[in-house]
């Protein structure tokens, strides 16, 4: 079979690595890729915005399966495209996509579902969205409701920082029209943990639990990132807590997803946040989580291919999915300054004695090849993972192959799942 991966993120190359190990993969294509795809598969000058020059080099090249890493291409019809063109493509459709990339729309989707998530109100005069700041007291949180980078969400402390954010988005165009409507929230307290599941219209199976890291430095302080680290399972879930996801979140929404006659088949990734009062969804995205994606796949001992395939097909059901039982912790090394100024095209060394470390694996995200090097060429530049019989043991293992590479301005946190090793499973709800 031929496969093409469309990004370029660690995420990206961990689905084109795990779909490598598939005994029916042949050749595997990552379009644009970075310098880690291009060691296992060829990449494709075409970057992920460009839908149609993706479509004619599915067909041109007789493409069996694609696999679509990134948000914006599903937000903008990619699998619509791909399906009328007779291209076999694993995502949601642009309709089913929405409960992404529409904020509104997914809580209008839990409000008719009762799926337990924070009490919300849409608006689209900032007039009105002020007012309800007001009465719901504050932290408040204010979400564009289009997509809008990672950028979107932002947590109001008071009056005067809720009309700042409101003002921007709504009257300023911060977000142009991924802003002009707003969906403000009740703050939730707990911890995040992150759910993957392939979804295939009616049935899913659950991927293992994760959590990632989103803030830039050490103790979860400093800006948002896309994530600086990940790890699997997480420490905050149990059977019990998974048992209530499955019944008040994952079959009301796939249920609701069909009264309003959408088809949902792709990655269903609910962010959640577990309360004193239980699991409440912060949100839902349709495709893998990045870096959650580089933690995970390293424990799936099934293939991934007839699994990808089950979910287009409608067979999921008839799936189960084998799982390494071991931890695995997921370091994500990025350019200074990220997520604000960082410079491009540092070169990386050590890369290969870092990946000859035991359980050690090695995903590229802002990379390139430029002669005989490999350099730096986004924020987010690799995703080391490691797997070990304890967290503990993958931390160690992971920290270790970090401190093999070096690139200037090198900057990772040094506490990604520290949690995981000293906080006590027994305090779950
Ligand atoms: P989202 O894009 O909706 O996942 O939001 C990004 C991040 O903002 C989440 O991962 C949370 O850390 C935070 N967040 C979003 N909604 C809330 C909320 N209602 N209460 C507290 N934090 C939130
Ligand atoms: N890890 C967060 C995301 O992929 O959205």
């Amino acid at each position: 079979m031929k496969i093409l991966v469309i990004g370029s993120g660690g995420r990206e190359h961990a689905l084109a690595w795990k779909l490598k190990k598939s005994p029916r993969a042949e050749r595997i294509f990552c379009a644009p890729g970075n310098a880690g795809t291009a060691e296992i598969g060829e990449n494709v000058a075409i970057p992920v915005s460009d839908l149609a020059a993706l479509a004619s080099f599915a067909r041109e090249n007789r493409i069996d399966l694609t696999v679509v890493g990134p948000d914006d291409p599903l937000a903008g019809g990619i699998v619509d495209l791909f399906v009328t063109q007779g291209l076999r493509v694993f995502g949601p459709s642009k309709t089913a996509a929405r409960i992404e990339s529409s904020k509104i729309c997914a809580k209008e989707l839990m409000r008719k579902q009762r799926i337990p998530t924070a009490q919300a109100g849409t608006f689209e005069r900032s007039d009105d969205a002020l007012r309800f700041c007001d009465q719901l007291g504050f932290p408040i949180v204010i979400k564009a409701d289009g997509l809008a980078l990672g950028k979107g969400v932002i947590i109001a402390p008071d009056l005067e920082s809720a009309r700042s954010a409101i003002d921007e988005m709504m009257n300023q165009g911060r977000f142009g029209e991924a802003g002009r409507r707003v969906v403000v929230e009740e703050f939730l307290r707990g911890t995040e943990c992150s759910l993957h599941a392939l979804v295939d219209g009616k049935n899913y199976r659950l991927l293992e639990s994760a959590r990632d890291h989103k803030r830039a430095f050490d103790g979860d302080v400093g800006p948002n990132t896309g994530g600086m680290g990940a790890f699997s399972p997480a420490n905050n879930w149990n059977n019990k807590l998974q048992s209530q996801f499955e019944e008040k979140i994952m079959r009301p929404v796939l249920h609701g997803l069909l009264a309003e006659g959408i088809t949902f088949r792709g990655l269903l990734y609910p962010g959640l946040m577990i309360t004193d009062d239980g699991v409440r969804v912060l949100e839902f995205n349709c495709r893998f989580g990045d870096p959650e994606t580089q933690a995970i796949l390293p424990r799936m001992k099934s293939d991934l291919l007839p699994l990808l395939e089950a979910t287009i097909g409608g067979k999921i059901g008839d799936y189960s999915i084998e799982w390494d039982q071991r931890p695995a912790v997921t370091v994500v090394l990025a350019s200074g300054g990220y997520p604000n100024k960082y410079e491009k095209a540092k070169i990386i060394s050590g890369l290969d004695e870092a990946a000859k470390l035991e359980s050690v694996q090695i995903f590229h995200a802002g990379t390139s090849r430029v002669r005989d090097e490999t350099v730096t060429a986004g924020g987010r530049v690799l995703a080391v993972t490691a797997l070990g019989s304890t967290v503990e043991a993958a931390r160690e293992r992971a920290y270790d192959a970090v401190s093999r590479i070096h690139f200037e301005n090198c900057h990772y946190r040094r506490d990604i799942a520290l949690t995981a090793v000293t906080d006590n499973i027994e305090k779950l709800p």
